[in-house]
């Protein structure tokens, strides 16, 4: 069961529409935000969460909530220019801001596309992956279904996002930087309501061995979790096809 929500959260029935709203809004500032918020730490965690991919030159990745692309150039770096990154989103303004960032990478494209119907075909991808935005997407189990299908037998989910500390000290002091979110976002977006939702979703998401459990429903084995930033940013790489 995930955690009672400490700020008010959409419904189970207006998640999907509130979501996507909320993005186009803060799109403008989406960037500058996630440098300050997380000091700059942001695309370090997503180097390491591409590391965890396996994938290599000439692979097919797929960037699902890929926002204004940030985790899709990442993995441009890993295929190279002989393979191929298509990065999805269903806010069309996180996609148009992104367009001059991943212009630079000729091989990556962006798409509108909702995860939880991803509209490429069984097992096209070497990997799947997901960069702070499982939490937003309304149906999380139909996402990492979806995600698991267009993996290729072999191939690997790789999922980045944010959690509740383990530790209390840092949870005492994540706490804090929690109340801050809102103050700084709202001042520098202008959408206060929007970092409000943010340390409120984190609260209200899965835990570490809830989300393992969605990854195994989802049809993926051997998941893997890793603690970034003292267990305030945890990845998950789960794989599909057979045990070994
Ligand atoms: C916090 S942003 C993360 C963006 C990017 N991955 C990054 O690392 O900065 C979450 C993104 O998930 C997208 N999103 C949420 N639910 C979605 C869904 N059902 N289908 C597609 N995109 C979705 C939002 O539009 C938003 O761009």
């Amino acid at each position: 069961m995930t955690r009672p929500a400490t700020e008010p959260l959409p419904t189970a029935e207006t998640k999907h529409e509130f979501v996507e709203a909320m993005f186009d809004a803060i799109a403008p500032r989406y960037d500058l935000l996630n440098s300050v918020l997380s000091l700059r730490l942001d695309s370090s965690w997503r180097r390491v969460a591409a590391h965890q991919t396996n994938l290599k030159a000439g692979d097919r990745a797929l960037d699902t909530c890929t926002g204004t692309g940030d985790f899709a150039c990442e993995l441009a770096r890993w295929v190279g220019p002989s393979g191929e990154v298509i990065g999805t989103d269903f806010s069309r303004e996180m996609l148009r801001w992104g367009e001059p960032k991943v212009s630079k990478f000729p091989n990556v494209t962006l798409q509108w596309a909702d995860t939880q119907a991803l509209p490429f075909p069984d097992g096209h991808f070497a990997a799947v992956t997901v960069a702070f935005g499982i939490r937003n997407v309304a149906d999380t189990q139909r996402g990492l279904s979806e995600m698991a299908r267009v993996t290729k037998p072999g191939g690997c989910v790789v999922i980045l996002e944010f959690n509740r500390p383990k530790n209390p000290v840092v949870a005492w002091g994540y706490g804090i930087y929690q109340k801050l979110m809102p103050l700084i976002g709202g001042l520098i977006s202008g959408k206060r309501s929007a970092y409000a939702y943010l340390p409120a979703s984190i609260d209200a998401f899965h835990s570490r061995e809830e989300l393992a459990g969605l990854m195994e429903t989802a049809g993926l084995h051997s998941i893997r979790v890793t603690d970034l930033n003292f267990g305030t940013v945890v990845i998950h790489q789960g794989l599909k096809g057979n045990k070994k």
